[in-house]
């Protein structure tokens, strides 16, 4: 096991560490014309997605482990432009043992990172465009509905497993289009306060019922849950693992 473990509180299991939990995943298949589509926040207790401007001060040592390694997992990652800017992003898989990993695999050494925009600017200033420039995707969404995005990206750039990493603005309108399937919530042991601090679903408020999420897994470490639920319609219940 590599580091600190993590306790699977459900389903009820041995230690893992998130390597391991990120491996034993067992992803749905890529949609009829679109991606199979992950989402993954850390938010405090009181469902904060940001302290101050950026969300760094939610996310300690296990989240970071758990978050590349599910980067290390998938084919692409989804940016919104603002997280991009706001959390000064660099290459999606800075260690060179998780691009070594991959290519050993015989795939590409990292997932590629999309964002999309239909108006606004992309900061082409941060480290990811200076450090894998061939592995950034930049999407004209001008007119454009974020299925049809998503349908480019499974049948011009074989994206079949995608995870989006916020912000709450695109991530909202990926939920509320029915084009999200999993959430990984980290829930970080902190309250934060405060009415301007968004919550990882940002958006108009609308009349609709509040989706119910069904659990699919719980991790703990230091204190951090780590949740994970299916959203949408459930293809199969979660297996335990037996090792
Ligand atoms: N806690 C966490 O896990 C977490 C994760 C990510 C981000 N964050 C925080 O969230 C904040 C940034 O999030 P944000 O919500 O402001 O911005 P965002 O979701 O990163 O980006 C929003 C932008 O996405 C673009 N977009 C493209 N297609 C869209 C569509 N169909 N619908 C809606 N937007 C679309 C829009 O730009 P155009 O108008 O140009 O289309 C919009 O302004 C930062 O403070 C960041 O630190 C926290």
């Amino acid at each position: 096991m590599e580091g600190t473990p993590y306790r699977r509180l459900f389903p009820a299991g041995p230690d893992t560490d998130a390597l391991r939990y990120t491996r034993e995943l067992e992803l749905g298949e890529a949609r009829p014309g679109r991606p199979y589509v992950l989402a993954n926040f850390v938010t405090s207790a009181d469902g904060r997605a940001t302290v101050g401007e950026d969300s760094r001060r939610l996310s300690g040592t296990a989240d970071r482990e758990l978050f590349y390694a599910l980067r290390e997992r998938v084919d692409a990652v989804l940016i919104g432009p603002r997280t991009l800017a706001a959390e000064r992003y660099k290459r999606m898989l800075p260690a060179a043992e998780r691009r070594e990993r991959r290519r050993a695999a015989g795939r590409p050494a990292e997932p590629l990172a999309v964002t999309v925009t239909r108006s606004g600017p992309v900061p082409r200033d941060i480290p990811l465009f200076r450090d894998a420039p061939d592995r950034v995707l930049v999407i004209d969404g001008d007119g454009v509905p974020l299925d049809a995005v998503l349908a480019t990206l499974r049948r011009d750039h074989g994206v079949a497993t995608l995870l989006c990493e916020g912000g709450p603005t695109l991530f909202g309108a990926l939920w509320r289009a029915g084009l999200v399937d999993e959430l990984f919530l980290t829930v970080a042991p902190m309250l934060v306060g405060g009415a301007s601090a968004p919550s990882l679903v940002g958006g108009p408020a609308t009349d609709a019922d509040p989706e119910e999420l069904a659990l699919l897994g719980a991790l703990e470490r230091e204190g951090t849950l780590f949740l994970r639920y299916r959203v949408g319609e459930m293809d199969a219940p979660p297996t335990t693992p037996t090792d």
